[in-house]
């Protein structure tokens, strides 16, 4: 496949999150100078990119940060006039989907009403010709449609976030093609690192795992363990949202491993990476995870985290990717979940390598 020149100036909104930081990293490596979009909050919210801030000699001056947020008209304005980006990636949300339940306000106003204002200030300040912009869609479109899900399959979003995204995606190919603008939809789906979140499931998981192999008295509480996601690496996925910017032409693509897995197996798979293993017993609410040796139960049905629906399985198919991008994920399921529980026992290896002195808190 044939890419262009990297272009110079690429925007990152959600700069500070698990993808940003990745796509900064991937940016950076191909000769962009890059320019964070990021909230200013009264605690840090810079963990993930701190390196990038003060990395390197030469480093920090291709990686510059703005204070905006996507709530915020006139921030998204000044941003934009003063980077005159050549690529815009979107991935600026309120990204969790069993939040959105409690907060659904909030989420379409940065899911949804967000993206309106970026693209209306991309208009507003006549640089539609010359920038391409990435919109971070998400296999939550789908919803209840049954898997293997494609670039076809009809959107039925299951929950406050999927519907602002919808809204979203659907304002993208509106500015596409009655303004021509060149913006792609990557509808990915789950994509899981070190650098994720620690409310979402996967990462939840792994630093759980680690505190029990570290010999914490842990019970590990979770809910819907039959949930099945379609996991990828996140360095992966975001290799798929350049590429989709470097294409003569826009377009949207499922971005996915093909591969489907419950978060039942996925706790095995942890566990197993951190050498440990247990028995499942019981059904429904009272399911239990036991380790053999001992009985004692490492993993329990919490029923409040359930949610209020689910989608149906999740599997993409990433056809369409593979053969317009010449994308495909690098990263084995077993493989991203060894490399999550490592940094997670390496994390809890360190905090407890901590002095603390007598008195003082750790
Ligand atoms: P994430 O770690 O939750 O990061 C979200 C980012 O958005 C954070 O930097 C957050 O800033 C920022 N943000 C939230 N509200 C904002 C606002 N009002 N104004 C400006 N910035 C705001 O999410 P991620 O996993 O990196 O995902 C990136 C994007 O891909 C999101 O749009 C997500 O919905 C979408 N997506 C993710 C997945 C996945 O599995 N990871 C799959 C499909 C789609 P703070 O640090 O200040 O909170
Ligand atoms: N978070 C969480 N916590 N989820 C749990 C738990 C728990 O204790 N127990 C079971 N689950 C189930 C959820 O019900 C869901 O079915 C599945 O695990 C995955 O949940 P999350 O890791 O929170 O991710 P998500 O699939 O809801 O959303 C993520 O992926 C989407 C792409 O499909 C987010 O990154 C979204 O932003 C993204 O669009």
């Amino acid at each position: 496949m044939a890419h262009r020149t990297p272009r110079g100036r690429a925007l990152i909104t959600g700069a500070t999150g698990q993808d940003g930081a990745f796509l900064a990293e991937l940016l950076l490596a191909k000769g962009y100078a890059v320019h964070a979009f990021a909230r200013r909050t009264s605690g840090s919210n810079l963990g993930r990119v701190a390196h990038l801030l003060d990395g390197s000699p030469g480093r920090e001056r291709r990686y510059v940060l703005h204070h905006g947020d996507m709530t915020d008209t006139a921030s998204l304005m000044r941003v934009l006039a003063e980077v005159q980006p050549d690529e815009i990636y979107n991935l600026a949300a309120q990204s969790h989907v069993a939040v959105s339940f409690d907060a659904p306000e909030d989420t379409a106003n940065t899911d949804a009403l967000g993206v309106v204002r970026l693209l209306e200030a991309v208009r507003t300040l006549g640089l539609t010709d010359r920038c391409r912009i990435y919109q971070a869609s998400t296999s939550e479109l789908f919803g209840a449609s049954p898997p293997p899900q494609d670039e076809t399959t009809p959107f039925r979003p299951c929950s406050p976030y999927g519907a602002a995204k919808v809204c979203a995606y659907w304002m993208g190919v509106t500015y596409r093609e009655a303004y021509g603008l060149h913006l792609s939809n990557g509808i990915a789906f789950n994509h899981e690192s070190p650098l994720r979140g620690d409310s979402f499931v996967t990462r939840k998981i792994t630093r759980a795992v680690a505190r029990i192999a570290a010999g914490e008295r842990e019970v590990l509480r979770l809910g819907n363990l039959d949930a099945a996601r379609d996991w990828a690496h996140a360095r992966d996925v975001v290799d798929g949202m350049w590429r989709m910017l470097q294409q003569p032409a826009p377009d949207d693509y499922v971005l996915a491993t093909g591969e489907s897995h419950s978060v039942r197996s996925f706790v095995d798979h942890a566990l197993d990476a951190a050498g440990l293993t247990i028995r499942w017993e019981g059904e429904g609410v009272e399911e239990v995870g036991v380790e053999p040796r001992s009985g004692r139960v490492l993993v329990a049905v919490d029923p409040s985290l359930f949610r209020p629906r689910e989608t149906r399985g999740m599997r993409g198919d990433a056809g369409k990717a593979r053969r317009v991008l010449g994308w495909a994920p690098r990263t084995s399921f077993a493989e991203l979940v060894a490399e999550m529980v490592r940094a997670d026992l390496a994390a809890v290896k360190s905090e407890g390598e901590t002095v603390v002195s007598p008195g003082i808190p750790a």
